[in-house]
């Protein structure tokens, strides 16, 4: 079964850093597939090509994508739309436009982002899945709605016991089912074959996300592989002015609350580096520390 990684955090604390690269240290070893879904993705721009519209091979035994809310919901309509409009259709006097009413309601892009991934793990193409997630907000609420979704199925399926009179043609209770299934699996995926990193810099908000990310991830069942402790101040470079003491001083003082109220769980330190993010840059020395 394909492992997936996921890297969560506040915004702009290195959660793509880290995701780019862990996902070339991996596809070092087996077929590794590099999944986005932060809305404002910047994987097309760190290797230099689109990756909005589809899986795209991008180094060797790597590929990637960039799951924008737009590509999902062309996805949702090819897999879900047909079924969906037969069984309204069967009960209700409505057109296709249906599909685009039910397209915008909440949910249903972070719904399917998720399907999305499951699909990806099943395809059985990937040894690992690396997942670059948006900053920590956004992605518990989809961790939320995959399970309000389970629950509200679960509820449809004792509506469509009383009202199954309706539906003459079609059987909705098979694509309820359907559904059902597929949020389990989504579930099952989460808690058994995903690991968390947790990103954050050494200030008092990132790090105080960081922790209250671990526990929500227990609540959803998904374990934990550590924290990562990023853009720490060397020291050396601190001595010399009373500015940077005093702000290396502060950084220490973060660290110090994270390493205290961290339990069992290991801490990566990666120090802020110089040069660029980039394949040849310092996504390298970020390998060498994080494996
Ligand atoms: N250890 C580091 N040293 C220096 N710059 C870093 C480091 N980690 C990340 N950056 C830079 O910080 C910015 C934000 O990082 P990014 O990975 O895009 O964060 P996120 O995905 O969490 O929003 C980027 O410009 C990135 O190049
Ligand atoms: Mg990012």
């Amino acid at each position: 079964m394909t492992k997936i990684e996921m890297f969560t955090g506040k915004g702009g604390v290195g959660k793509t850093t880290m995701s780019v690269a862990s996902a070339l240290y991996y596809a070092q070893t087996g077929p590794t597939l590099l999944i986005s879904t932060d809305p404002s993705g910047s994987l097309s721009k760190i290797f230099n090509c689109p990756l909005d519209q589809s899986v795209v091979p991008v180094a060797v035994n790597l590929d990637a994508v960039e799951l924008t809310r737009k590509l999902v919901l062309d996805l949702w309509r090819d897999k879900f739309a047909d079924e969906i409009y037969t069984v309204l259709s069967s009960f209700l006097p409505v057109g296709r436009e249906i599909i685009d009413y039910i397209e915008g309601a909440p949910g249903i892009d972070e719904e399917f982002m998720l399907d999305y991934l499951l699909t990806m793990a099943q395809s059985g193409d990937y040894e690992t899945i690396v997942w670059d997630t948006a900053p920590t907000v956004t992605t518990l609420n989809l961790l939320f709605i995959q399970q309000l979704f389970y629950s509200h199925l679960t509820q449809a399926q004792k509506v469509y016991m009383r009202v199954k009179s309706v539906f003459n043609k079609v059987d909705p209770l098979a694509l309820i089912d359907k559904w059902l299934k597929l949020t389990a699996k989504i579930i099952e995926l989460l808690s058994n074959d995903t690991r968390a990193w947790i990103v954050a810099n050494p200030e008092p908000l990132p790090v105080e996300q960081a922790l209250d990310i671990a526990g929500s991830l227990a609540d959803f069942n998904i374990g934990v592989n550590g924290f990562i402790l990023n853009k720490l101040l060397p020291s050396a470079v601190c001595e010399q002015h009373p500015f940077w003491r005093e702000k290396y001083r502060a950084q220490q003082e973060c660290r110090g609350d994270l390493l205290h109220a961290c339990g069992n769980l290991p801490v990566k330190e990666v120090p802020e580096l110089s040069g660029r993010m980039e394949v040849d840059g310092f996504l390298g020395e970020v390998v060498k520390i994080l494996y």
